[in-house]
């Protein structure tokens, strides 16, 4: 998709559809106005007649409109005028889009960026418009063996803004909006692909990819024999049933001096969770090929960032592993040396993200963090709290969770803090080892990062618990969401100082 900013008036386009606003009930935007002046009130006759009442989502397209160059005009209905919030800016545009696409206009100019959405800048209306235009036209096709796509889809859309001021505003929030939708789109496709083909070793080859077409990006990758000198045992107890080898990927970006420590993404990479011996039931259980969506976020958010080219330094870890039931695989029981130190007692072996996750974080205390933000799909709790909506945020310091919660205000990728009281400790109490790995049936999300709370204390930590929003389950909808992406980018993009408003 080519995106372009303009600053015109709706008259003098010659493009092959202009998209204009219309408020409920029946009233005209602005710019819908001038159309309608120079067609000689048709737009206004059409309104009257009752063909269009402005409610949000509705849609009237219209061909060879008298004295208008574009071929087509599109009506869209924008609700309410004063009840026009972020949320329904972006719904409005996801099927703005989605009509565009259907009925063959292959470029259009939208003036739906001029409309004022309550505490929203021409920056932030252009990057989401943008963003939004990616999301409706997303697509998992790589696996059909016929790909149906539409006849004349649409290839460029040009925004329009108020006064040619805006217009380098305009460009910048393009040029970030598409960087995070690249990220989103890298983080869907890898996490809709099937366990079968995305396993640990796949994540891997998905980060040299994109470090190919990145000059300060690098990898570094640890295998087992690598595991088992750094004593990593947790991890290693969890991949032991697969016939796939675990694999953390380090993804190193240097955009800031060598001195600046880094920020530190660690993705929760499970590219299967059976759960084990600790097996889980048979309902829905494909659906635990996205298990690996928090390591398929570090990795999208990895890409925004490097093709931002943000003045910053970043690591991305993706914590590639397989939980599969087997003869070698690890039990109930069994007692774990961390590569802290640290024994835990399996409970559950369905309880394993943590213990993966332990000896990653462990791990990337070499880098002399500046903050470590983990992200991972950790438990069913957590859907049962906050739904699909939020993810779950807890954290060991409170400016880091400030600064994430505003980030995930700023991209409407939302977040919503639980606590991290030690109150929860005790639920991890083992009379064998230093702790166990299951926490009880209350708070479990809460429980989940406790534990992961102990292997955390050298360093600002936050815990991003994406079970609920990483991917839309069963139905129709079923897929990748690409969350936590925009948040993590927008929390990297204030870190290091770039512009984000008008
Ligand atoms: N990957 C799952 C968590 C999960 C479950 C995410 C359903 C999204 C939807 C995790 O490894 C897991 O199995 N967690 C258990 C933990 C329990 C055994 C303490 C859970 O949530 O049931
Ligand atoms: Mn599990
Ligand atoms: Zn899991």
């Amino acid at each position: 998709m080519e995106f372009n900013v303009k600053s015109g008036s709706p008259e003098k386009q010659r493009s092959a559809c202009i998209v204009v606003g219309v408020f409920e009930p029946r009233r005209l935007t602005p710019v819908a106005e001038q159309l309608d002046i120079i067609s000689e009130g048709y737009i206004s006759n059409l309104l009257r007649r009752g063909d269009l009442e402005g409610k949000a989502g509705q849609m009237l397209l219209l061909h060879h409109v008298p004295n208008v160059l574009s071929e087509r005009i599109l009506l869209v209905g924008c609700g309410k005028e004063r009840e026009l919030d972020e949320r329904q800016y972006r719904q409005i545009i996801k099927k703005t889009i989605s009509t565009l696409n259907e009925t063959g206009s292959m470029e259009a100019v939208c003036f739906l960026t001029e409309l004022h959405v309550k505490g929203r800048d021409t920056y932030w209306k252009v990057r989401h418009a943008v963003e939004t235009t990616n999301e409706a036209l997303y697509n998992f096709t790589a696996m059909k063996s016929r790909k149906d796509e539409a006849r004349r889809p649409l290839r460029k859309i040009v925004f329009n803004v108020p006064t040619r001021r805006e217009l380098t505003t305009g460009e910048r929030a393009i040029e970030h909006g598409m960087a995070i939708s690249a990220g989103i789109k890298t983080t869907k496709d890898v996490a809709n692909m099937p366990p079968n083909i995305c396993n640990p070793a796949y994540l891997r080859d998905q980060a040299m990819e994109i470090a190919e077409q990145h000059d300060n990006l690098t990898i570094e990758v640890i295998d087992e024999a690598q595991m088992a000198e750094l004593n990593m045992n947790s991890y290693l107890a969890v991949g032991r049933g697969s016939q796939n080898e675990s694999m953390m990927t380090v993804m190193h970006y240097k955009g800031g001096v060598p001195s600046q420590n880094p920020v530190v993404l660690v993705g929760k990479g499970l590219t299967f969770d059976s759960g084990g011996i600790s097996l889980k039931g048979g309902d829905g259980m494909d659906e635990m090929k996205y298990d690996m969506c928090g390591a398929a976020s570090v990795l999208g958010a990895m890409q925004s960032i490097a093709q931002m080219k943000l003045p910053i330094n970043v690591i991305g870890v993706l914590a590639g592993c397989e939980n599969m039931p087997d003869a070698n695989a690890y039990r109930p029981g069994d007692i774990l040396t961390t590569m802290s130190g640290q024994t835990v007692e399996v409970l559950n072996t369905d309880a394993e993200g943590r213990l993966v996750l332990c000896d990653a974080l462990t791990y990337v205390e070499r880098f002399s963090p500046d903050v470590v933000i983990d992200v991972a799909t950790l438990t069913g709790a957590c859907v049962v709290a906050l739904g699909k909506h939020a993810t779950g945020m807890l954290s060991n310091h409170n400016p880091l969770a400030h600064e994430l919660i505003n980030a995930s205000e700023q991209s409407s990728d939302r977040a919503w803090r639980l606590p991290l009281w030690d109150e929860y400790q005790e639920q991890l109490e083992s009379p064998f080892a230093d702790m166990s790995n299951l926490g009880g049936r209350a708070a479990g999300t809460i429980t989940a990062a406790c534990f992961l709370s102990r292997f955390t204390r050298k360093y600002h930590w936050a815990h991003l618990d994406i079970a609920g929003t990483a991917w839309i389950s069963g139905g129709k909808e079923k897929g990748a969401t690409g969350r936590p992406v925009a948040m993590l980018a927008q929390y990297v993009m204030n870190k290091a100082g770039v512009e984000t408003e008008d």
